[in-house]
């Protein structure tokens, strides 16, 4: 059990992981070992924070990781969203696995780009039919009157597709978070935590191929 909310200041779990060592795989390898040891202990490992930013500065909400491969981390959202409209105009993207449960965390920088097309049609394709027609009708981060509104074009929407496919909109579909920087953090005693973070072996800022170990070099930095 936690301590409740008027006690914060006396909320203080302890940390005690294996020492993380330099890590000698790729930054793909060692996410992949991670995620698969999150998958045992985290309820929803591949639930992340995704940030962005606009004139006003950054904002961040939850995604669900669909897809991971040498060149990023894929999420599916609506392309006119707040965050679709923001990646669209300025890719520059961070991403948290806040994996507490495991005393870890990832976090990654990096640019969004969107998926071929083939992909999110691939990906919607095998959405249950449900999540589809939401998929299609909202309008995602745009005022609604109520949710009779919201229930009533999806009721619409369920009585014109029934017993159809439904296309994917041209609204929706994934990001590739290209990564230039990710950091894996393990959490120890006293709050001295072990942190190694990836950055491109040539100094540069431009997202590389996640399983070429050579195009990294891990730095450990103090906690
Ligand atoms: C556990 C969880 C998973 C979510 N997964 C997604 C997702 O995969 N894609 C998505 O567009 N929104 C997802 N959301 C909703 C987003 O957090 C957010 O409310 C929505 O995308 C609108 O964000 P925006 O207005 O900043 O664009 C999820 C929320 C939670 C709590």
């Amino acid at each position: 059990m936690s301590e409740p909310v008027d006690r914060l200041p006396q909320t203080r779990k302890s940390y005690e992981s294996p020492v993380f060592d330099r890590p000698e795989s790729s930054p793909l390898a060692l996410f992949r070992q991670w995620y698969d040891e999150a998958a045992e202990h985290v309820r929803e490992p591949n639930a992340m924070t995704v940030s962005t930013l606009d004139e006003w500065g950054p904002s961040s909400r939850i995604v669900l990781l669909k897809g991971i491969d040498d060149s990023g981390f894929v999420f599916f959202t609506d392309y006119d969203s707040a965050k679709g409209r923001q990646l669209r105009t300025d890719p520059r993207v961070a991403v948290n696995f806040p994996w507490q449960d495991m005393e870890r965390q990832v976090r990654i920088r990096g640019l969004a780009e969107a998926v071929a097309p083939d992909d999110s049609d691939a990906y919607f394709a095998v959405r249950p039919h449900g999540s589809q027609i939401a998929a299609s009708v909202s309008k995602q981060s745009q005022p609604v009157d109520g949710r009779e509104q919201m229930q009533a074009e999806y009721d619409a929407a369920l009585a014109e597709y029934d017993g159809k496919d439904v296309p994917r909109p041209d609204h929706w579909g994934g990001f590739r978070v290209r990564a230039f920087e990710i950091e894996f953090w393990q959490g120890q005693k006293n709050r001295f935590h072990d942190r190694w973070v990836f950055r491109r072996a040539d100094g540069s800022h431009e997202p590389a191929d996640l399983a070429d170990a050579s195009a990294w070099t891990p730095v450990r930095l103090y906690p």
